[in-house]
């Protein structure tokens, strides 16, 4: 293998490179679709097809941990297929014509099973023409830079859209000294998340699928071996050359890929878990049984007393995301919110928040103005402002239609808000229709933070997606920081939910001082490699501070092996006392967040046990890297901003 990388590598630096930009690439793309190559430039687009096939199925994971070499060539993939998109769209082919063209180059480039980019392809066709059809602006790499967003890069894929930088206007701050005399009664309230009922689960199923979901029925196992060519990273890093930030292709390079992929083809076993799925859910690529989910939900009400409301922090629907459909969306909603209602009775509020996943097809969230089948979000607005009518009054209920969140005082003193900053998530594709929809969300947080300013009351904000490190744009969590800011007083907590591990996040005003906490929930699916959980909250009656917030989880190994069983539920920790704090304050935290690097290590390595809900797929693979990377997540509220990240790791390895 060494020898042939070498003699390989010796052959291709005996060769003139053959560069070739990503804007020419784009451009072969674009002719192929118009069908306007000619034999040499065919040949030419089949040795870059050679360069760009993904070596595996494209995942979260392997987008955010691919090689820089790997992560451009993914650029360029992308680019590539919105510039065939571009160009059909401009020759006026219809939407079927066109989702063909892409079904065939995703699974040609093996970004998914030919399956799964059958299904997700023409979900999202309609919107992506509709958006390239009405705005100007709208560019191959605006799409892509977008939804490639990484954690540590700016430059990477960049977006280069001046439509993306905006401000919000803030009030200027009153003085008051007539505050209303607030409500002391306790309040107490259960977080639920992320559910994901995947009404297709099938105990004893097959957890081991090719696909981005398993354990739904009529599923097929994995090979148990597959053909992998071994070419070493190296070569790979060859094939790109990067000349100040202007990506290349080397085509020279091509033949040397294909002789290497034929002669380094291996047969491998693939070592894959082929145990069946389990009953009470699974660690693998799997979502939750709606059993699974029902059991959450009487454990709650079963165990605890005196719940005043349910904060449902949102993502009812499964990760089949390639064949979503309106009538699963609807019923799911249905099914769960029916359950909490008739678990809790009609004495106990219920807050839902509106998940990414809600949306059909997933991540689209269009502006109120989109009207036109398969392409507008009202259907699911109106939809939920019905579902949900009976806990919402009538204002909460006008702009949940139109916006997909509300504002509600809950009791006097005390308002939720809960926001929907799914449109500013990075995979939602309006946002390149119009950047600033996501700005019209923020205005309305302001002017809901400003009046509960001015009327003395504090505020809880809901919202699915955290802020700060992965998937909401910079401008947003930058602009939505200055938020936190301004109304650091009137705001009481933030809960998250999303990333289904369970963290909290710090908000820090300029001069660095800790000034406002939100707190992630945690999920009740096990997607992936997660326990399932709910928290119990109780919070202070006139500051409307957490004082005490408490989670609970089980075993799914151990539940699993009872199938018949309902699980043993435990509290795995109670904040306050577990970490041996004296409250739940941003100044708190910040401290916790420090001793963990620097006297109390031993608080990090709970952190970090917690983190996954102590899964015993995830927690004892966790080293001192993803422990730190874990902790950062609590300080980073900007995305790309890692200053203080970057601190605690220094100061973490350096005491080591
Ligand atoms: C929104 O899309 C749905 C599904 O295609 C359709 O039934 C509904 O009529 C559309 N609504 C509007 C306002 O266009
Ligand atoms: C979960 O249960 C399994 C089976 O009883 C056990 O081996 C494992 O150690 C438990 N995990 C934790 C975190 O306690």
């Amino acid at each position: 293998m060494r020898v042939l990388i070498i003699v390989a590598t010796l052959l291709a630096t005996t060769f003139a490179s053959e560069l070739i930009s990503s804007d020419e690439v784009e451009d072969l793309f674009r002719r192929y679709a118009r069908n306007d190559l000619s034999p040499t430039e065919n040949d030419k687009l089949q040795d870059i097809i050679e360069l760009l096939y993904r070596p595996e199925h494209l995942t979260t994971e392997s987008l955010e941990n691919a090689p820089e070499s790997r992560a451009s060539l993914d650029c360029l993939i992308c680019r590539s297929a919105f510039a065939v998109v571009f160009e059909d769209v401009k020759n006026g082919k219809t939407d079927e014509e066109i989702s063909d063209v892409v079904v065939n180059l995703c699974s040609s480039l093996n970004i998914e099973t030919y399956h799964v980019c059958a299904g997700i392809v023409p979900l999202n066709i309609p919107i992506i023409t509709h958006i390239i059809r009405t705005t100007p602006e709208a560019t191959p790499r605006t799409f892509c830079g977008l939804v490639l967003q990484k954690v540590g890069d700016p430059n990477f894929c960049a977006v280069d859209d001046p439509r993306f930088e905006w401000q919000v206007e803030l009030p200027e701050k009153t003085e008051l000294d007539n505050i209303p005399a607030a409500d002391i009664e306790p309040y107490r309230v259960a977080i639920i998340a992320d559910a994901h009922i995947d009404p297709l689960y099938e105990a004893f199923g097959v957890a081991n699928c090719d696909e981005p979901v398993c354990c739904r029925k009529g599923q097929t196992a994995a090979k148990h071996f597959e053909y992998r060519t071994n070419i070493d990273e190296s070569v790979i890093k060859e094939t790109i050359v990067n000349d100040n930030g202007k990506v290349m292709l080397d085509l020279s390079m091509a033949p040397m890929i294909r002789e290497l992929k034929k002669s380094t083809q291996t047969r491998y076993l693939t070592n894959r878990n082929d145990a069946p799925a389990g009953y009470w859910g699974d660690y693998r690529k799997c979502d939750t049984p709606i059993w699974a989910v029902d059991n959450v939900i009487d454990e709650i009400t079963e165990s605890h007393k005196n719940i005043d409301v349910v904060y449902y922090i949102g993502d009812t629907i499964d990760h089949g995301v390639w064949e979503t459909t309106y009538d699963l969306i609807k019923d799911m909603n249905r099914r769960l919110l029916q359950k909490i209602r008739t678990s809790f009775g009609e004495d106990v509020l219920v807050l839902p928040v509106i998940g990414n996943h809600e949306s059909q097809p997933t991540n689209q969230f269009a502006p109120a103005s989109v009207k036109g089948d398969l392409i507008n979000t009202t259907w699911l607005y109106d939809e939920l402002a019905e579902k949900w009518g009976s806990y919402l009054n009538e204002d909460a209920k006008v702009t949940l239609r139109e916006r997909g969140e509300f504002s509600m005082l809950i009791r006097p003193g005390l308002r939720v808000i809960t926001l929907n900053n799914n449109v500013a998530y990075k995979s939602n594709w309006w946002l390149v229709y119009d950047p600033l929809d996501a700005k019209t969300h923020l205005d309305w947080l302001i002017s809901e933070l400003h009046k509960a300013e001015l009327a003395g009351e504090k505020v809880h904000i809901l919202a699915h997606i955290p802020p700060g490190v992965h998937d909401l744009t910079k401008t947003w969590t930058r602009e939505y920081n200055r938020i936190v800011n301004r109304f650091s007083s009137t705001i009481a907590a933030e809960f998250n939910g999303h990333t289904h591990s369970d963290e909290f996040k710090i908000f820090y005003s300029p001069d660095d001082t800790p000034i406002n906490v939100a707190w992630g929930s945690g999920s009740v699916t096990s997607y992936t490699n997660y326990n399932l959980n709910y928290k119990i909250i109780d919070f202070n009656g006139a500051t409307y501070a957490p004082e005490s917030i408490i989670n609970y989880v089980y075993n799914l190994t151990e539940a699993n092996l009872t199938p018949h069983r309902p699980p043993h539920w435990f509290q795995l920790y109670d904040m306050k006392n577990t970490f041996g704090l004296t409250d739940l304050s941003a100044k708190s935290m910040d401290n916790l967040v420090h001793k963990m690097v620097t006297t109390n290590k031993e608080l990090l390595d709970m952190y970090s046990a917690f983190f996954s809900k102590v899964s015993d797929t995830r927690w004892p693979y966790c080293n001192d890297w993803c422990k730190i990377d874990n902790l950062c997540k609590t300080v980073v509220t900007v995305l790309w901003e890692r200053q203080k990240c970057d601190e605690l790791r220094n100061i973490f390895f350096s005491s080591k």
